[in-house]
């Protein structure tokens, strides 16, 4: 048994169902995140990874069903609103600003913290400064923990570094936001397998760093799969198909069908 299954639930998700138009993106599925879980989800190209993602950010409103942080229900909140309750979200693709600095783009991530509004920074300049001044100094310390290599660069235009690194400050930018629950959307695409192992380790180093952190990780890496999760949950067509260890998920005959049994099909997005 996980070390995890005692710790309570951060995250859930009851019975979502998306749907777009006459296409349905997600049907019925269930989820739990417990406290320093990581939860792994995987499923072939289109089966609703971003979507579930989506729907617990804020950024899509289910058609049905709710999403309970630490029991409150946050469906139909805004995004900034959820990022401000503690959930924190990498894309699949890069959503960096290329000509900012390494530092500024980790400050942009901590936004949710930065309480000054228009009429602050305005009126109360010396306020704004203030924050703006703590929130670049969080955010240097921030890139010290989770790399020395991403902080001696944090004068650098984000669009100047390496793939492995941009995907590194994306991950730290979404850290800036103090989040307990941190969603990481396809990191190591991109990455060769060098790149995936310093990921890996990455990402053991953080969880150690803040054992109460949840994490839920869509992934097509299964070396990644395989060595991070506690859990994997596996999706096709918007269904849960599976969920349990990689191991008892992988010994699945309908999981090894949904990977391999349509290589003609569909591209197998594993
Ligand atoms: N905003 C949207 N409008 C219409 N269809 C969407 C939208 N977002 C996702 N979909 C559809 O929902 C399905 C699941 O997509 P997605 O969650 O991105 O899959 P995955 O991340 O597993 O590859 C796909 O058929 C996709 O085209
Ligand atoms: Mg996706």
């Amino acid at each position: 048994m996980p070390a995890t299954a005692a710790a309570p639930v951060v995250l859930e998700g009851r019975n979502l169902t998306m749907r777009f138009g006459g296409l349905v993106a997600m049907a019925e599925v269930d989820f739990t995140l417990r406290q320093g879980e990581i939860l792994g989800i995987i499923g072939p190209n289109g089966a609703g990874k971003s979507t579930l993602l989506n729907i617990i950010t804020g950024l899509y409103r289910p058609s049905s069903g709710s999403v309970h942080l630490a029991g409150e229900r946050i469906d139909g909140l805004a995004a900034h609103r959820i990022v401000g309750r503690g959930i924190a979200r990498t894309f699949q693709s890069s959503r960096l600003f290329g000509d900012l600095s390494v530092l500024d783009n980790v400050v942009i991530g901590r936004h949710a913290h930065i309480k000054s509004g228009l009429l602050d920074a305005i009126l109360r300049r010396g306020r704004a400064q203030a924050e703006l001044h703590a929130a670049a100094e969080h955010a240097a310390s921030l890139l010290k923990a989770v790399s020395r290599d991403l902080y001696a660069q944090r004068h650098r235009p984000a669009a100047e570094l390496p793939q492995a690194d941009r995907r590194r400050l994306e991950i730290a930018r979404a850290l800036a936001s103090e989040p307990r629950v941190l969603l990481l959307d396809e990191p190591s695409s991109g990455m060769d397998d060098a790149d995936t192992d310093a990921l890996m380790a990455d990402i053991r180093a953080l969880c150690a760093q803040r054992p109460d952190l949840a994490l839920m990780i869509i992934e097509h890496d299964m070396r990644l799969v395989a060595s991070l999760p506690h859990r994997v949950l596996v999706l096709d067509y918007g269904q849960k198909l599976a969920e349990g260890t990689y191991e008892e998920v992988r010994a699945i005959p309908r999981v090894q069908e949904a990977y391999l049994g349509r290589k003609g099909a569909r591209h197998a997005h594993a």
